[in-house]
């Protein structure tokens, strides 16, 4: 059952690595439905990890995102949300050069901040950050209830 997931090239991976990310992306076998390179505002970047506001690197992580563009991607495969999640590797670098070291951020990211790719946790948050960052469009293409 096909699946969508949102992903996301933060500024850093934008600024070194996008051309290998996109490889990965395609080598991985997700077809891309939707994308987007834009530079957050403010207000989009709080709204986007809204969840994380009472962490003590909100206000870093909210900088960080609105440094540069962004690359926004809606990724369609079977089991798309949990084999992004998979490739991206632990958010942590350290941690994932330890337990996967072919991982996106084993390879790309710099430290836990500036980790160099973003996706959803689960399909319930990556409709509704789909649905936000492409707006309603985008979740036509949900199978079901359209
Ligand atoms: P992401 O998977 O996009 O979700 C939340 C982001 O917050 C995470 O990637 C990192 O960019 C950042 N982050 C998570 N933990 C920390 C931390 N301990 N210190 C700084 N930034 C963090």
């Amino acid at each position: 059952q096909l699946e969508d997931t949102l992903a996301v090239i933060k500024p850093d991976g934008m600024e070194q690595h996008r051309e290998e990310i996109m490889e990965e992306i395609r080598a991985g076998g997700f077809s891309i439905l939707e994308q987007k390179e834009e530079v957050l505002s403010r207000e989009m970047a709080e709204e986007f990890y809204r969840e994380h506001r009472d962490k003590p690197f909100y206000h870093q992580l909210v900088d960080f995102m609105c440094r540069g563009p962004c690359l926004m991607l809606v990724l369609t495969k079977e089991n798309a949300v949990e084999e992004w999640r998979a490739m991206m590797g632990p958010t942590d670098p350290d941690e994932a050069r330890q337990t996967a070291p072919e991982s996106l951020r084993a390879r790309f990211a710099r430290d836990v901040l500036e980790n160099a790719v973003h996706g959803s946790s689960n399909r319930q948050h990556a409709q509704q950050k789909i649905d936000f960052i492409f707006g309603e469009i985008a979740a036509e293409n949900e199978d079901g209830d359209e």
